[in-house]
């Protein structure tokens, strides 16, 4: 039997599909692209600071601007008054061109370049130190005002991870930042785990706030914590998922290809986006004492975070257009106009499951066909989907696969102009009823 995934149903996307736009588009353009919906953004941005309100806690949210670089998210954000979680000078320029404050960002990653370092401490961003060399390289710079910064802290559950600092080194920082005066504002910590589950997250956040109350009596402001990003986005149902990870094998992809089930990004997930910080603000930390949300109201502790692919649920998806079919025993192999690059998932050892839908370009014949994606590229690793899909017919030339959910991370973070071919243009549409509209992205040079 075949493998599906489907992804949860969603009747907005489905009028999309159905509306011809998207034949127009690609025929338009000549080659794949994508499409946002901005006001998906908006409800999750909405959904997040409730959560936060609910609970009593006084927050911030920072979009992490890595997960999409559509200039619409920006955008919002600058909006909707939200902040900017940036990790490189590019991304900086980006957020302050769309309207974003500099005081509304927060700049994160590792040993950040020195003009990074010195745009950000003139624009008032909030700076998460990673190393004491980058605490050091802050406290010489010369600026106007102090420089805002947190202190990251390396998880003591993931000492493997490559970023924030030990705990000796956070000794040495708090007795740097003490020491250096008017130079420097030191706000807070801050982490960001791997992986996508709570208790860990209401753990560290607990111990920040714990290290928040050792500062100030250090005369250190200390009065807020990131907590980073890794809110789950729920892809598809529980029984899917089961399903789907009790019945795959080698069979179900081409060339026998073996995926490892933990390298797949957890498509379903019960707890998800604003739902998971629901949860991260009602456990207690390390299982004891009051919830998380008490202790930061307790503390006066104010609360980022910096959600970046829950934030893109739901806000875009990804249109191929199919250039040829071959059959192969038992299945097919389909080449779209664009590459696996434009899925990004591919990059991670792992592949982009939820299932693509195909606009037919005409009536579909049966009988049902099974077959991978490949990319337009001499690559003969070059796939999409390494799975054999189940389509409702054989695919043609000229159909149309749209690759469902994929602003968070999966459109653009690996793109490349790989055999001259141009990156796909992204399009924001606006569906509130009757016909879509659409209009390029800012950030799409036409
Ligand atoms: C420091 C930091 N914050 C936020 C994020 C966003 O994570 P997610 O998209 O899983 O919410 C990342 C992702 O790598 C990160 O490194």
């Amino acid at each position: 039997m075949a493998l599906t995934l489907p992804a949860h149903p969603d009747p907005r996307h489905d009028e999309i599909l159905g509306s011809g736009l998207l034949q127009e588009l690609s025929y338009a353009f000549g080659g794949p692209f994508h499409f946002v919906l901005p006001e998906r953004f908006d409800a999750n941005l909405a959904a997040f600071r409730a959560a936060l309100a609910e609970a009593g806690v006084e927050g911030r949210v920072y979009f992490a601007k890595k997960a999409n670089k559509a200039a619409a998210f920006v955008e919002r954000c600058a909006r909707a008054g939200a902040g900017v979680d940036v990790a490189s000078h590019g991304e900086l320029r980006e957020a302050l061109g769309h309207g974003v404050r500099g005081e509304d960002l927060v700049v994160t990653g590792p040993a950040k370049a020195g003009r990074l370092l010195r745009t950000a401490a003139l624009q008032g961003s909030l700076i998460a130190v990673d190393s004491l060399d980058e605490l050091d390289q802050v406290l010489g710079l010369d600026t106007p005002r102090p420089v805002r910064v947190l202190l990251r802290r390396l998880p003591p559950s993931q000492p493997q991870s490559r970023f924030g600092l030990d705990d000796a080194q956070l000794d040495a920082a708090l007795a740097r930042c003490a020491g250096a005066g008017d130079r420097i504002r030191m706000e807070g910590f801050s982490f960001h785990l791997s992986g996508y589950e709570v208790r860990p997250r209401a753990d560290l956040a607990g111990d920040l706030v714990g290290l928040c109350l050792k500062a100030r009596t250090m005369g250190l402001q200390a009065d807020r914590i990131s907590i980073g990003g890794g809110f789950a986005v729920d892809y598809t149902s529980a029984g899917h998922w089961q399903a789907f990870l009790a019945g795959q094998g080698p069979d179900d992809y081409h060339a026998r290809k073996r995926f490892a089930a933990g390298d797949f990004y957890p498509y379903h997930s019960p707890v998800a986006g604003a739902g998971a910080l629901r949860a991260v603000l009602a456990a207690r930390p390390h299982g004891t004492g009051a919830p998380l949300a008490v202790r930061l109201r307790e503390a006066g502790v104010m609360l980022l975070l910096e959600p970046g692919r829950a934030l893109l649920d739901g806000a875009g998806s990804s249109v191929f257009r199919v250039q040829g079919v071959k059959d192969r025993a038992g299945y097919g192999i389909v080449t779209v106009d664009g590459t696996s690059l434009s899925l990004s998932e591919q990059w991670f050892n792992s592949e982009y499951l939820p299932d693509p839908v195909l606009l037919a370009d005409g009536p579909a014949t049966g009988p049902a066909y099974r077959a991978c994606v490949g990319g337009a590229s001499c690559l003969d690793s070059d796939l999409l989907t390494w799975r054999k899909i189940a389509f409702p017919a054989r695919p043609r030339p000229g159909d149309l696969l749209v690759y469902p959910n994929t602003a968070g991370y999966q459109m653009d973070s690996n793109e490349s102009p790989f055999h001259d071919l141009p990156l796909p243009p992204k399009v924001v549409l606006r569906h509130d009823g009757g016909r879509p509209r659409w209009r390029f992205d800012r950030r799409t040079a036409h």
